[in-house]
This record gives C-alpha cells, sequence and structure tokens, in this order.
C-alpha cells in the first residue's frame, strides 16, 4: 500500500519504520516542503518518499500526524477527500509547557477530526501508545496492540488488518463516538500498553 502521512515528526517516522519492511511505500510531509525531508526519507531507505500535504492526501491511506493545534489547516489544505480513509494518531494537546488541551465540547477528539475532513473515513488508531515504545523494529518485536474505532467498517477492517499484518494487534473498540472516547486524552486505555505474548496463542 502506499500511505501518505501528515507529518514527518515522531509519530509518522515511527510508523512509517514498521511499515516499510512489509513493502510499503510511504509518504511524509511538513509544512516546510518536501526538500527539508531529504535527510529523514535517506535515513528511512527505500520506499520512503517526500510529498507536499496534497500529494500525501492522494495516497491509498492518509495518516495524520501533527500536532493538535495544526489539525484544522492540514485538514483544510485538501479540499476533497475523495472517501479516503484518514487514520488520526492526535491527540488534543495544544501546548505542553503548561500544558493545555483543545476544545472538543464535550465530543472526542476524532469526531472533530471527522468534521474537518469532509468525506474522509476517519479511523482513529496509534494515539494512545507512545512511540517511545514502539521503537523495537526487529521481526521479534512485542506484539503491542493498538484500539481502533471510527464509523465505517470497511476502513476500519482495512486499517486493522494493516496493523496486524506489520506485527501488531487490532482492537476494534467501536465507533468515533463510543469507542474513541475511551483511549483518548483522559479516557482509561490511554498510555495502556498490552501486549501479546505469543507463547499463549495456541
Ligand atoms: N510522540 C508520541 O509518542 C505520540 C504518540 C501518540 C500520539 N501522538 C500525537 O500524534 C501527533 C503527532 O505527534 P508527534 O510527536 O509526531 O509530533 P512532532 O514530532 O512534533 O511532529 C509533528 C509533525 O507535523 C509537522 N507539521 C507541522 N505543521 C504542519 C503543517 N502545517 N503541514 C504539515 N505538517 C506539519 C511537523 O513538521 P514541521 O514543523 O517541520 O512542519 C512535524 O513533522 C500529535 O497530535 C500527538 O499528540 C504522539
Amino acid at each position: 500500500m502506499k500511505i501518505g502521512f501528515m507529518g514527518a515528526g515522531e509519530v509518522a517516522q515511527a510508523i512509517a519504520k514498521h511499515l516499510l519492511p512489509f513493502g510499503h511505500q510511504v509518504m511524509l510531509s511538513n509544512s516546510r516542503g518536501p526538500d527539508s525531508l531529504a535527510d529523514v526519507v535517506k535515513e528511512l531507505g527505500a520506499g520512503a518518499i517526500a510529498g507536499t500535504l496534497q500529494q500525501v492526501a492522494e495516497q491509498d491511506i492518509v495518516v495524520l500526524a501533527t500536532k493538535w493545534h495544526t489539525v484544522q489547516s492540514v485538514l483544510f489544505a485538501v479540499p476533497d477527500w475523495k472517501g479516503r480513509i484518514l487514520v488520526d494518531t492526535t491527540n488534543r494537546v495544544t501546548s505542553y509547557t503548561p500544558v493545555i488541551l483543545g476544545d472538543i465540547s464535550g465530543r472526542t477528539s476524532s469526531e472533530i477530526v471527522a468534521d474537518l475532513a469532509p468525506g474522509a473515513k476517519v479511523v482513529k488508531a496509534f494515539n494512545s501508545v507512545p512511540m517511545i515504545w514502539l521503537q523495537d523494529f526487529s521481526p521479534s518485536k512485542p506484539k503491542t496492540a493498538f484500539f481502533v474505532s471510527g464509523d465505517d467498517a470497511d476502513a476500519k477492517k482495512v486499517v486493522s488488518d494493516l496493523i496486524d499484518e506489520i506485527g501488531f494487534c487490532s482492537l476494534d473498540l467501536g465507533s468515533l463516538a463510543v469507542g474513541g472516547r475511551i483511549y483518548q486524552l483522559g479516557g482509561p486505555l490511554l498510555g495502556v500498553n498490552l501486549s501479546l505474548n505469543d507463547r499463549f496463542v495456541l
């Protein structure tokens, strides 16, 4: 698959490194243009390229991996989502020192993302685990569980299958409104590290 990343930071690079060994192609983007990512894509190696936000939005799956305060402008750069799958990895932190959370008015942050990307099939994934836990890129890496939620069953299956294929374990928690709340910022499953132990798989 061709997977585009809106963002090229910690989340984008970590997920890209897990995708590349399985033959997927990744395209990363940032606010400074593709040339500024030359070293990053070189470091990632074969299968990685840089592009514009618009080029990223044309890939088979698009991963939103920017800080919350940029989400609106990043998503508005794409005029028509054409039914594409948009994986929301974000958490609604607008400032880290001091910590300030973005207003979501009682909804879930991924519902806000879906509102800002009309026509996209939003799947919430990868947001609840710090990337520092995912730095083993070897074939024997831990089978970390990732919660998945979304309102389009087919899109959710595509993302879940991809998570499983690259050596992790997807756990479907339902819709963005119900499931998303459980592992978004402030939810009971945020920062929970579940790893399937192969010794118990029959
Ligand atoms: N880090 C984690 O462990 C972790 C885990 C789970 C979820 N998250 C969430 O995932 C999201 C990304 O976190 P991160 O740690 O990867 O952040 P990060 O390292 O700061 O990366 C953010 C990326 O977004 C890019 N960006 C900023 N403005 C942009 C724009 N207008 N258009 C395109 N790209 C733009 C930045 O590049 P330039 O500034 O160079 O443009 C940078 O490459 C956040 O919402 C965070 O809460 C993080």
